[in-house]
């Protein structure tokens, strides 16, 4: 089946699925978004049709994917018209603004049996993939700390005045309308599809939050949580420091896997520089008492990931990828929300 898509959304995101779709040799005849200005660019490169309503994309039958690039508020309804019309779905994370549209969403992927994605790609870096090759080789896993943490200059003392980061009295800032929510949903939903990814469901969790007083945005999270694979220590931090991280660039991602015959350190780059600027692994053997470095070529994720999930498509199958991995994540953020106000630990309720 060869594929012929629409892209419902023309933002700073979307440029790296054009890059994916064009790669994976896919037929772009749709560009969707409210802003002429933003999809006209796209619509001239690849020939496409360019409208403002994405309902157009889901009605014509010619389209069989929908690649949902738009702000996380529109998500849902893209998401249920495109899967009730019978197409396959690649959306952007995160999936919904809440677990419960997640769940809704998941159900009717699953009930009409729709090839679904959410398109979480740091499973694509080479070196993430090579950590989870590696990972059996661990034995038992003891411990897991994970972060992420992103220089977005010094928030932490008052209130931007104006611009994205501003809250005004009773309304609600561009991060928050963007994309749902501050650090936890834009940097920390990454590293949580990592620890499902690595580690599997956590049972249970414990989180501390801050929230600046006005603000309708969070600076940091830290969870303690439980897995089937051990305890897990996770923390998502805004912080002005412009230098750290392994490449000194203010990009501070960094997993870290312990188990009773090694270790695994993931060192990864910022999301928007891959293609230019490398991830690394580093894996300690405690038998040898060596420790190997696995350096890569940087390569786009969303690259990989958008390959995977077309190769999935035109072979008609859903494949490895679960539909459930942007519920999983939207799931543990409403617990991590939950945790946090009680300021206690919570039992994880999954939903499905
Ligand atoms: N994978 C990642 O690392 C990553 C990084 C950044 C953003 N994102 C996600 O990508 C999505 C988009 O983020 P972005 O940074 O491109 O935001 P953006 O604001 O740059 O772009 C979003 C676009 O959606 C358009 N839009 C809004 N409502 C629409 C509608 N009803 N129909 C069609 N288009 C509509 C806007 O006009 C805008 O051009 C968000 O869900 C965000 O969470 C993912």
């Amino acid at each position: 089946m060869s594929i012929t898509a629409g892209v419902v959304g023309c933002g700073n995101i979307s440029k790296f699925h054009f890059d994916g779709l064009e790669k994976a040799g896919v037929k772009i005849k749709w560009v969707c978004d409210l802003a002429k200005e933003a999809a006209q660019p796209w619509a001239q490169k690849f020939g496409a049709a360019y409208t403002a309503d994405y309902k157009d994309i889901i009605h014509d039958p010619a389209v069989n994917l929908v690649d949902v690039t738009a702000i996380s508020a529109i998500h849902k309804p893209v998401c249920l018209d495109a899967i009730h019309a019978g197409k396959a779905v690649i959306c952007e994370k995160t999936l919904a603004e809440n677990a419960q549209d997640a769940v809704e969403i998941v159900r009717e992927a699953e009930k009409k049996q729709a090839i679904f994605y959410t398109s979480y790609m740091k499973r694509f870096i080479p070196a993430v993939e090579k950590a989870k090759e590696l990972l059996p080789s661990l034995g038992r896993i003891l411990s897991t700390h994970i972060r992420a943490y992103q220089c977005w200059g010094n928030l932490w003392g008052e209130m931007p005045a104006k611009g994205f980061f501003h809250t005004p009295p009773g309304g609600i800032s561009v991060i928050r309308k963007k994309f749902g929510g501050g650090i936890l949903v834009c940097g920390g939903s990454h590293i949580l599809d990592l620890v499902l990814f690595f580690l599997g469901r956590p049972q249970r969790l414990f989180a501390s939050m801050h929230v600046p007083p006005g603000r309708d945005y969070d600076l940091q999270a830290a969870v303690l949580m439980e897995t089937p694979n051990g305890t897990v220590l996770f923390e998502a931090l805004s912080h002005p420091l412009n230098k750290i991280g392994f490449l000194r660039d203010g990009w501070d991602e960094k997993i870290e896997i312990n188990g009773v015959n090694g270790r695994l350190e993931v060192f990864s780059s910022a999301w928007d520089n891959m293609d230019s600027k490398s991830s690394l692994l580093v894996h300690y053997d405690n038998q040898s008492g060596q420790s190997v470095e696995y350096r890569y070529n940087p390569v786009s994720p969303f690259a990989r990931a958008i390959a995977f999930f077309c190769g999935n498509i035109e072979k008609g199958t859903q494949g490895s990828q679960s539909r459930r991995t942007g519920y999983d994540v939207d799931e543990l953020i409403s617990h991590i929300l939950l945790s946090s106000g009680k300021h206690q630990a919570v039992e994880i309720d999954w939903k499905i």
